[in-house]
């Protein structure tokens, strides 16, 4: 279904994340016919370039990350027509009167601060100044959310002293993705699965973020956040909390953010011992953690594990164990809910010990898969084995129906319907913040390193531990 045109204005407009994934995103859209009529897209930077050169800029973007997009020649020239260029001073007054001039504000104008974090209040106060803070106005605001709790609250303090919280949208681009909605199809739409769903019947939960990639170019920004920061504090976290909220009563916005902060609220800090924290070592030609941020005595981590307890009335006693890193054995991201053995075996011993496991990926291919127990088919008597049911999307659905919308796609289409049920609430950020300070504050206090593990495995032995210590074992990333 098409949205109403609309302005979009980009900050940060030639930066990576533009780049990247917001132009080809968009292109996305249009081709698939969401986005269409008269919509204005205005690329804004400090950068001197013409409109022109932006679109030329634009279609090597969307030609780099689509293949196929030079056989879509007359859509791309289509779109191209819809974007525009303007030279704007975030700190200065450079732009503004025309960004107030083309931008229209009898619809919605849209401003994506893809910036970095200490221009959104200048961008924000900018906004106000020149008459383009007005009720229809909409911003979406990129990580990092701040570097802590403080940093956090002053940044919500800033944006909220010129917008409405109905108009901020923090974007986690983990609520993107197609599977992590289908979680919550899982758990609400369907009967099987929500009677299981607490500390009775679910031993323990692991969430694994497992990337291939190191730092890459990133390292500045990298070496001063670290796993922790990076990614546990909103990926992770935010996995969790669907994972473990009670039902909304609605999918609406503030019922599932309401909820999502009682689990947030519900974590009991993680001590120590529960933390283990890793950073890459070279091998193979491939550089070390601290060759590839310049920074010979780092002691940010590239990898990070915990075990998590969510203190309520359903998870009591059922621990969830989360683990992020970097130049690991393999890009996979998964969520595993273990089911508890049954209370009795019927077959013996030698039958062995099976459990159920649900599992939902989410990258690299998406999907849901349940593993039950079956007896092994043959003559051999009672002997079971386990066996995954599996619905892996693109095998269910054929390949059209699998082809979801990148994360970005959907949530800056959910931006201009003004819908904000996948994006992060002001109050979620900082809880989720006052989290991750005390682990953090933990392993200051202790001054101790990230241990050192290989490029290609799965992160410290330690990490094995956390588990092992408690008679579990984690998943292996493949
Ligand atoms: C970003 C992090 O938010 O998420 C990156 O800053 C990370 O460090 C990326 O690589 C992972 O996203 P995805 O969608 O590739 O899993």
């Amino acid at each position: 279904i098409p949205v109403d045109p609309f302005d979009l204005v980009i900050f940060g407009g030639t930066g990576d994340l533009a780049r990247r994934k917001i132009l080809p995103g968009l292109f996305r859209r249009y081709c698939a016919g969401q986005i269409e009529g008269d919509v204005r897209i205005t690329g804004a930077a400090r950068g001197e370039m013409d409109t022109q050169g932006y679109r030329d800029f634009a279609a090597e973007a969307i030609m780099a990350s689509d293949q196929s997009a030079g056989t879509k020649k007359a859509h791309l020239d289509e779109f191209l027509a819809m974007l525009h260029y303007v030279v704007v001073d975030a700190m200065g007054d450079d732009g503004w009167e025309e960004l107030a001039r083309i931008t229209r504000s009898d619809r919605i104008r849209a401003f994506y601060f893809s910036v970095a974090p200490r221009l959104f209040g200048p961008l924000a106060e900018r906004l106000h100044q020149h008459g383009l803070a007005d009720g229809q106005t909409r911003i979406v605001v990129e990580k990092p959310f701040g570097r802590d709790l403080k940093t956090a609250r002053e940044l919500n303090r800033v944006l909220a002293e010129h917008f409405d919280e109905s108009q901020i949208y923090r974007i986690d681009h983990y609520l993107g993705k197609e599977t992590v909605q289908n979680l919550m199809a899982i758990r609400f739409g369907n009967m099987l699965f929500e009677p299981l769903w607490n500390s009775q019947y679910v031993d323990h939960i692991q969430i694994t973020v497992a990337e291939a990639v190191g730092v890459g170019g990133r390292g500045d920004y990298y070496d001063r956040a670290g796993a922790m920061r990076d990614m546990m504090q909103n990926h992770l976290m935010q996995l969790l909390c669907l994972i473990a909220m009670e039902p909304p009563a609605k999918f609406n916005p503030d019922s599932v953010r309401d909820e999502k902060l009682k689990v947030i609220r519900a974590l009991d800090p993680v001590a120590p011992d529960d933390v283990v924290r890793g950073q890459y070592e070279g091998s193979g030609g491939r550089p070390s953690y601290r060759n590839q941020v310049g920074n010979r005595d780092s002691t940010t981590e590239s990898f990070v594990a915990l075990r998590a307890r969510v203190s309520n009335w359903r998870w009591a006693g059922t621990p969830f164990y989360l683990r992020t890193g970097k130049r690991l054995k393999e890009r996979a991201s998964e969520i595993a809910v273990v089911f508890k053995d049954a209370p009795h075996s019927i077959f013996g011993e030698e039958a062995g010990r099976h459990r159920n496991i649900l599992t939902i990926k989410l990258q690299p291919n998406e999907g849901i898969e349940l593993g039950v127990t079956i007896k092994e088919p043959g003559p051999g008597g009672m002997r079971l084995v386990d066996v995954p049911l599996d619905m892996t999307f693109a095998e269910a659905l054929g390949p059209e129906e699998a082809d979801f919308p990148d994360a970005y796609e959907r949530l800056i289409m959910d931006v201009i319907r003004g819908n904000q049920t996948l994006f992060m609430r002001g109050d979620e950020v900082e809880e989720a913040w006052a989290w991750a300070d005390e682990v953090i504050a933990g392993w200051e206090k202790r001054g101790d390193d990230p241990l050192p593990y290989a490029t290609g495995s799965a992160g410290p032995d330690d990490a094995l531990m956390l588990m092992h210590r408690d008679g579990r074992r984690w998943r292996e990333i493949k």
